[in-house]
């Protein structure tokens, strides 16, 4: 931690080799806003919805704690949305064509497999530990095919090159306080701050067809419309209605 400056974008910064879930250390830390965790390997790495995330050596997987004060509620999930963004512009620095889809899966490469997911945790005082797994190394074979049989990739996949998790790691950070940074700053306005904008840019889900399930055994075939200032993705139904739906809500996304 000694490496972060006072007046740095992070309050605090430390690396392990090895713990059980970046996500869950962080939020039973109560560390200071801003404070990073990075891990070289999990053991009891988390996905959503309950699911467990492949996390061996070779990946990177790195948390952040936010208590984004002065933010509405309403607009935290953003910060999951912005943390894709943070992965998009990593991956192409890298040469890695890159794209997201709704909510929070870094897609790569031509065969557009899941590169990374992040697990953002809101808690009741408002902060928020947002969870990034990059798949950097070739992943083990045994690794299975995220919901929706999305096939895993990784970046050495795409990218016959060798990756220095160090410096991605790094280039994540700087990527992911320079857009938190705009867009606490605007106090979390999504247009403002031009995550909304850049969002669309990325996103692989907007105008496509899509079949959403959602957690109340619901489902939802339609077309991917627009994403909202408050997060949420409209989907206009084949039934013609437009659905807003929230990313805490969705079991899966097919296409
Ligand atoms: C998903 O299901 O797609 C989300 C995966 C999120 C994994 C990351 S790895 C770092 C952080 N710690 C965890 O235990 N999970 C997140």
């Amino acid at each position: 931690s000694r490496l972060v400056a006072p007046n740095g974008p992070y309050a605090a910064l430390d690396v392990v080799a090895k713990t059980a879930s970046t996500n869950a250390d962080l939020a039973s830390s109560g560390g200071a806003d801003r404070t990073v965790l990075i891990a070289l390997e999990q053991t009891a790495g988390q996905g959503r919805r309950g699911r467990t995330w492949a996390s061996p050596e070779g990946g990177l997987y790195c948390s952040v704690l936010f208590r984004p004060a002065g933010v509405p509620a309403a607009q935290l999930p953003w910060l999951n949305l912005i943390a894709g963004l943070a992965l998009v512009r990593v991956a192409r620095s890298v040469g890695v064509e890159a794209s997201l889809k709704w909510p929070n899966d870094l897609l790569l490469g031509a065969g557009a497999g899941k590169g990374a997911g992040i697990l953002s945790e809101i808690t009741a005082d408002g902060s928020v530990v947002v969870g990034i797994g990059l798949n950097v190394a070739e992943l083990p074979s045994d690794v299975e095919p995220a919901p929706g049989g999305l096939a895993p990739t990784s970046l050495e996949d795409l990218d016959a090159t060798e990756l220095d998790r160090g410096e991605l790691a790094f280039r994540l950070l700087v990527e992911l306080a320079q857009l938190e940074g705009v867009w606490r700053k605007n106090g979390g306005d999504a247009v403002e701050s031009g995550v909304l904008e850049e969002y669309v840019e990325h996103s692989s889900t907007i105008g496509q067809r899509v079949r959403v399930e959602l957690s109340g055994g619901l489902e939802i075939l339609g077309v991917a419309q627009r994403v909202e200032p408050d997060g949420t993705l409209v989907v206009r139904g084949d039934d013609g209605r437009s659905h807003g739906v929230s990313a805490g809500d969705v079991v899966h996304l097919r296409p």
